[in-house]
């Protein structure tokens, strides 16, 4: 398999929309944005299901999320992406370093034996750890798109599997929330994502 993705200039969208090239060149914004939905949903179950005591939080778990999810629409699903990105002000990992940044970021998280630890630790502690990774990831911003559900996914499935349901992000504002994302980026705080996990984690 290819491990980046070199196509997003102009031809990476339909002309003037913000619609990914799709396998059934739909085009309707409201019709992908429900397909994805649909698709997303099925993978959590799926994902969900598949937990077991050995499922390791890895990077080829991560790129799974991605490519599993969405390769039924997208050929790009599950590879990384070899070109600068930004969104307003903020600059994401430059496209050569991906890879690396990437095997840096799950090292890492290996190392925290992939957050599998938490059942029994104070919440405070998981959600900490959890707002590192996820402004970590975020910062890294792999793929050409669905960064954001397939993170959060990510994240879902680690809590899941200590116990907790799935974070709830419903009393947080979408300003809110991209506020936190941006301070991740450009000023490296993680704060804001650690109090909205913190508010948003709830045991089973
Ligand atoms: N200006 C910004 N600065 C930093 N990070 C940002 C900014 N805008 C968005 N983000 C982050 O990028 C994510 C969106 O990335 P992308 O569009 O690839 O994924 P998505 O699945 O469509 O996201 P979402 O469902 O969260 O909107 C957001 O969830 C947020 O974490
Ligand atoms: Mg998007």
């Amino acid at each position: 398999m290819k491990s980046k993705y070199h196509l997003k200039d102009s031809s990476f969208y339909y002309a003037n929309t913000d619609i990914p090239k799709n396998k059934f060149d739909i085009k309707d914004s409201q019709i992908i944005h429900d397909i994805e939905q649909e698709l997303l949903i099925k993978s959590y179950e799926i994902f969900f299901d598949e937990l077991e005591e050995d499922t390791l939080f890895d990077e080829e778990y991560f790129k799974s999320l991605h490519k599993r999810t969405f390769e039924s629409l997208y050929e790009w699903a599950g590879l990384y992406r070899d070109f600068n990105m930004s969104k307003g002000e903020s600059r994401f990992c430059q496209g050569a370093f991906i890879e690396s940044s990437s095997k840096k970021i799950f090292e890492e998280l290996k190392q925290d034996n992939y957050l599998k630890d938490f059942e029994n630790r104070p919440k405070e502690e998981f959600a900490k750890k959890l707002a590192y990774y996820k402004c970590e990831i975020n910062a890294l911003h792999p793929f050409c798109e669905l960064n954001g559900r397939i993170t959060r996914m990510f994240f879902d499935m680690i809590v899941s599997f200590n116990g907790y349901k799935f974070i709830d992000y419903s009393s947080v504002t979408p300003k809110e929330y991209i506020n936190c994302a941006i301070e991740c980026v450009q000023y490296a705080d993680e704060s804001g994502f650690e109090k909205i996990i913190l508010n948003g984690l709830n045991k089973i």
